[in-house]
């Protein structure tokens, strides 16, 4: 058996490959991957606890408010689509600026999506403190993922990180829209729990999409197919490599489900990777095949933003927003792939290193 915490793709391959679509890790939690089991377990509260990657902040305490999930599904849903046709223009010329260089992805995916979203995020006149902690944000636990980080260093930088955050919630403009100023006024929720909303606002934005957005290119040049469209270059790579690839759930009862049993107090994971690599949901599931989004998948067998009531609030906007930087992309550019390596896996999965140059097209 493959060492799962070394590469937990080949471990759930190797369960795939035997047509066992739901297995134990050996943390002891149980990944799932036959469609009904994963559809119940996002959708079924009756099953499952009603849980959120992202309003669960501590789950001692459970959810947040359903007021609070509500006013920022809300107001940041409108921000961000009224600050969209100001991000395109922006990507025109952060995409210019780069042009004939040759850099190094997703590094600069994500310094170009923290480029394009800075003022939607930060605001238009943001303190020098905290535009310099955005940008360190963006390089040390992003870009740099903390892996080396001796722990006294990364105490002192999530104490930093926690301190300006507070600082700059307090005395936020509400007059200004920035994520910043809504999160700051979001109603029923303590300080601590804004910090760590504002954090996972802005790695949705700025991490999950700018490695969504690297993923497409890896994959398009790994499978020579500059000619598919960039929504189905979109579709096929969030199934090949879902950037958000396993969101986990606690069981409320015992289930029995054909031969998976679930105790109570168990902890489940619906695994999107294996989701969408399980043989029986998807012909050819290790290969990447663009053509295949010419016809609808079967119903709960593709979840990259996943199910039922917690389900991305993004979802449209993200697919309309990257297949836009496709689209003025993918004709331009040539992609140099050296490392053919599996991801390291992290809680959001970005693609190996790669390199991408724009073409000169004078
Ligand atoms: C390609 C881009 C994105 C992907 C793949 C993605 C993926 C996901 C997934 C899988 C979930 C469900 C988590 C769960 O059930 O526990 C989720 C939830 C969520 N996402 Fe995204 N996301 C993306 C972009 C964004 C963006 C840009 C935002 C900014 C507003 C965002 C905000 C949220 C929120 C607020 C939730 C929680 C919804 C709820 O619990 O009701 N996401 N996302």
């Amino acid at each position: 058996m493959k060492d799962f915490n070394l590469n937990p793709f080949q471990y759930i391959d190797s369960y795939l490959e035997k047509g066992i679509s739901n297995f134990r890790v050996p943390s002891g939690a149980l990944y799932l991957s036959q469609s009904k089991l994963v559809s119940d377990m996002f959708n079924d509260t009756s099953l499952f606890q009603e849980s959120s990657d992202f309003y669960t902040v501590d789950v001692r305490k459970g959810m947040l408010h359903e007021e609070t999930q509500k006013f920022l599904n809300k107001t940041v849903m409108n921000h961000l689509k009224r600050s969209l046709g100001e991000c395109k223009s922006k990507a025109i010329v952060e995409i210019g600026l780069i042009s004939s260089k040759e850099l190094v992805w997703p590094a600069s995916g994500v310094r170009l999506m923290s480029e394009i979203y800075r003022e939607a995020i930060i605001g238009r006149n943001p303190s020098d403190n905290l535009s310099k902690l955005y940008f360190r944000i963006v390089e040390t636990s992003i870009i740099n993922k903390d892996r080396k980080r001796k722990f006294l260093s990364h105490t002192l930088y999530s104490w930093n990180v926690n301190r300006v955050i507070k600082r700059e919630l307090h005395k936020s403009d509400s007059n200004e829209k920035s994520i910043l100023s809504i999160v700051a006024s979001a109603p029923k929720i303590t300080i601590d729990e804004k910090v760590s909303l504002f954090i996972s606002f802005l790695f949705s934005i700025v991490a999950t999409q700018a490695f969504t957005l690297s993923w497409v290119f890896y994959l398009m040049e790994q499978n020579d197919s500059y000619q598919a469209s960039a929504s189905s270059l979109l579709m096929e790579s969030m199934r090949v490599w879902p950037v958000a690839w396993n969101s986990g759930r606690v069981a409320k009862k015992e289930i029995e489900l054909e031969e998976t049993k679930i105790k109570e107090g168990e902890q489940v994971v619906a695994c999107t990777y294996a989701l969408h690599r399980n043989k029986e949901l998807w012909s050819c599931p290790h290969q990447f095949l663009p053509d295949r989004w010419e016809a609808k998948p079967k119903p709960s067998t593709y979840a990259p933003f996943g199910m039922g009531k917690h389900k991305c609030v993004a979802e449209h906007y993200s697919i309309d927003w990257l297949t836009f930087l496709i689209d003025s992309i993918k004709d331009k550019v040539d992609v140099i792939v050296q490392d053919i390596n599996t991801p390291i896996p992290s809680p959001m999965l970005a693609p190996p290193e790669f390199k991408m140059k724009f073409r000169n097209e004078s």
